[in-house]
């Protein structure tokens, strides 16, 4: 799949911030270049065939109703162990070709690219990202109007739909709800998606969308908003941390003044904190806590590991940014401390690694000045494997 960009989905960035996010829905016609290379037909056919995809990955919407799972999944056993909710890929079949909706969820868990595309839209919105994939059969009504409590990215891959969007209420409350006809009036936006077209709703915008002559696949990115009441409680969160707000007070009904004097002490103190606490560093990290996704970690360390495994004289290292504590000299050895590892190195090797700066490169045979090449990349592939160097290729 090709590596998207924000700008990619969005158009100019500073415009999309300024007139759309948070505001009214946006639609881009013929966005992305190559829609199906995100999710296609095809794909889903092999993805249901994974014996591994069992609810809530995939459910089906029949009729306005979703499917019970017992409808569509058997046991299977892997190494004797029964996994009771595999998906049956015939029944699925079934359902789709009676008219049902295959809702694919959190696909991101199973597609890297995927994984990649939702990441892109949570680096900049500093929020958890989800991505659910809808296949609907011609002509079937999906969804009634309503509105979600999540910020929308609506990416058309493969067939057509009908979609119908309203602007966001005045007040929104941020909370899922449905309309009748009569109480939107006339669509904002009333369009027909095909493949490469993106529509961003901001949260609460009312919608409905139907899939026409052709099977429809649709990718919804959601983005969860981060309310200021969800920032603040993730700030005074880390202000409670401290050790000072750890006593278990008795606040009963027998508690006696002083109890009371203590909780307003306690509040003032958190206050004093709260007040001086520095805005552009706290806001980057909250951003920074909010692109975290537990599950959807980027990582290559069983490559990078086995490369290790095969580490040349001539291999360029340098230092990993993980926080390296350097004791004294005795005798000749150095404690060293580094994620969580505690190891003495000759003293020749810490004063190497100490005069290493950010990026600078050296070859694994100079890790250890004064001994023959092996030695020093066996101690450069041994410092490897703690996580202290790596290789800079
Ligand atoms: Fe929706």
């Amino acid at each position: 799949m090709t590596d998207y960009s924000f700008a990619d989905l969005v158009g100019d960035e500073k415009e999309f911030f300024a007139e759309y996010f948070n505001k009214k829905p946006l639609l881009r016609k013929n966005a992305l270049k190559d829609p199906r290379g995100i999710l296609s037909l095809r794909r889903l056919d092999e993805m249901v065939q994974l014996e591994i995809i069992r609810p809530p990955y995939l459910r089906a919407n029949l009729k306005g109703a979703g499917v019970p799972d017992k409808g569509f999944t058997q046991t299977v056993t892997v190494q004797g162990t029964d996994l009771t909710d595999a998906i049956v890929p015939e029944k699925v079949y079934e359902l789709f070709r009676a008219g049902a909706t295959i809702v694919w969820s959190s696909l991101n868990h199973l597609d890297a690219s995927l994984r990649s595309f939702t990441r892109v839209i949570s680096d900049r919105f500093g929020a958890k990202t989800d991505c659910v994939a809808f296949l609907t059969p011609a002509g079937k009504q999906g969804f009634s109007p309503h509105h979600d409590p999540v910020d929308l990215f609506i990416v058309q891959t493969e067939g057509t739909k009908r979609w119908r969007l309203w602007n966001p209420a005045e007040q929104r409350a941020g909370e899922a709800a449905s309309y009748t006809p009569e109480q939107l009036g006339e669509p904002v936006i009333d369009v027909l998606l095909e493949p490469g077209d993106v529509l961003y709703l901001p949260y609460d915008t009312p919608h409905a969308a139907a899939a026409e002559e052709l099977a429809s696949v649709h990718l919804s990115i959601m983005v969860r908003p981060r309310m200021w009441k969800d920032l603040l409680k993730q700030t005074v969160d880390e202000l409670v941390r401290d050790p000072e707000f750890n006593r278990f007070p008795y606040i009963g009904e027998s508690r006696d003044s002083a109890t009371e004097d203590l909780f307003t002490e306690k509040v003032r103190t958190l206050a004093a904190r709260l007040t001086a606490v520095e805005p552009a560093a706290e806001l980057d990290r909250l951003a920074q806590l909010g692109r975290r996704m537990p599950g959807n970690s980027t990582g290559t360390t069983f490559q990078t590991t086995a490369r290790l495994d095969a580490l040349e004289p001539d291999a360029p290292m340098r230092r990993t940014d993980a926080v390296v504590e350097f004791g004294a000299n005795q005798e000749g050895r150095v404690q060293v401390t580094v994620n969580g590892h505690r190891i003495a190195v000759p003293a020749p090797v810490a004063e190497t690694l100490a005069g290493l700066t950010a990026g600078q490169q050296l070859a694994a045979a100079d890790v250890f000045p004064g001994v023959p090449a092996e030695r020093a990349t066996k101690t450069a592939q041994g410092l490897a494997r703690i996580g202290l160097l790596e290789v800079a290729a």
